[in-house]
């Protein structure tokens, strides 16, 4: 069985670069007592999504800007990045790569292939056709500026690729040593089982909060039984779950939230419902409603680790804060109590993005 970790203290990795108290560590372990035993990766409780740095949410940040706050996440202890060849594309990852260069070797970067490069802030459709994996493998190297990539996931799951040849291309690159640790996202259950049997999966990146639970269904079951961790990307909600995006917001063509539909003015109404409970459980926590979001996130099980998104140093603090709300039982059941009285309004994803995840 997959052993419950407890949130152990860091090896002061961090403690040069900072006089604040490093946040804890956790650990994903493999299941299996096969040649797999001990080829975890350990990770922050919390790790940094920086994809908004350079895309998604508006206009890229100022480079100085993002580089102080990508180090002062280094400093705060998080160990565990987040970004993707199509963020930008290609600027995300030339940013952590640059920033990040000090310490190598004391974090740990992951990235992802497998979208079609399209025009800035859209992407084009899956593609994980091996010989394009392997281009994207290179190039990835050169701009994180690393031996190796960490951990290297498919970004989306290509129906045209049979699962078992890209997990063969990433195995083969495991074994040339370019890459440590292979990751999916969005993926479902049957690829997940199909991708592990030919080269275990470390991770599942999937988007999981309070208001989309749908990964509770087949694929946290799925990555308990097979010991693969789970981490959750948007688990602020796209900034909706902290309470600070109120029902008069919009978003321009730069912001991906201006194509889904639970962003839609009515939506966002609606939906303001589901903030107005947080805040009530956030008072009484003594805590912000981000940081129940994240804390519910992290009390789902030991081996889930989020990445949440700011470009904003008070926010990162206040995010990284969340590994100090204890979340009981009764806290737990009062939180699913409230929500389950609030339907969420709007799909989480426009019908094109809807049709890349793997289910
Ligand atoms: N695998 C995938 O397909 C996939 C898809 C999406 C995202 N991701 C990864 O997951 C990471 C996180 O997801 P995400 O960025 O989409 O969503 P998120 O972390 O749920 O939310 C990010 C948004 O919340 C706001 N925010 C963050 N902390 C806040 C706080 N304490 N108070 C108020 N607002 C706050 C940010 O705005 P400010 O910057 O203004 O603070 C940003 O707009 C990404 O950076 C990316 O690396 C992966």
């Amino acid at each position: 069985m997959l052993q419950p970790r407890p949130r152990t203290a860091t090896s002061g990795l961090f403690d040069a670069v900072s006089d604040r108290e490093p946040i804890d560590n956790t650990t994903w372990l493999r299941q299996d007592e096969s040649e797999n035993a001990g080829n975890g990766l350990e990770v922050s409780a919390i790790g940094y999504g920086a994809m908004g740095l350079s895309h998604g949410y508006g206009p890229p940040v100022d480079r100085r800007e993002a580089v102080a706050l990508i180090r002062a996440a280094v400093e705060r202890g998080v160990n565990f990045f987040d970004t993707a060849e199509v963020y930008g594309p290609y600027t995300n990852e030339e940013l952590l790569g640059e920033t990040l260069a000090p310490f190598r070797g004391e974090v740990i970067i992951a990235t992802k292939f497998g979208l079609g490069v399209d025009e800035p802030c859209r992407h084009g459709g899956p593609d994980s056709r091996p010989e394009r994996i392997r281009q994207s493998a290179e190039q990835s190297l050169r701009r994180l500026r690393v031996e190796a990539i960490d951990l290297y996931y498919q970004h989306r799951v290509d129906p045209n690729v049979p699962i078992e040849d890209v997990a063969g291309t990433v195995r083969d690159l495991i074994a040339e040593g370019k890459v440590r640790h292979f990751g999916l996202s969005e993926a479902g259950a049957r690829t997940i089982r199909r991708a592990h049997a030919v080269q275990p999966v470390t991770a599942v990146e999937s988007e999981y909060s309070l208001w989309w639970r749908e990964p509770e269904e087949s694929i946290l079951p799925t990555l308990d039984e097979l010991g693969i961790g789970f981490v959750p990307f948007s688990p602020l909600g796209r900034g909706f779950l902290t309470g600070r995006i109120d029902a008069t917001r919009t978003f321009d063509s730069t912001d991906f939230r201006s194509s889904v539909p639970r962003f839609e003015p009515a939506n966002l109404k609606a939906n303001q419902a589901l903030v107005a409970a947080l805040k009530d459980i956030a008072a009484k926590k003594q805590a912000t409603p981000a940081q129940i979001a994240l804390a519910w996130v992290l009390a789902q099980k030991p081996w889930i680790v989020p990445i949440p998104g700011t470009t904003k140093l008070p926010r990162l603090e206040e995010n990284l804060g969340a590994v100090d709300v204890v979340l009981t039982g009764d806290d737990l059941r009062e939180i699913d109590d409230a929500l389950a009285r609030i339907p969420v309004q709007g799909h989480r994803y426009s019908e094109a993005s809807q049709q890349m995840v793997d289910r």
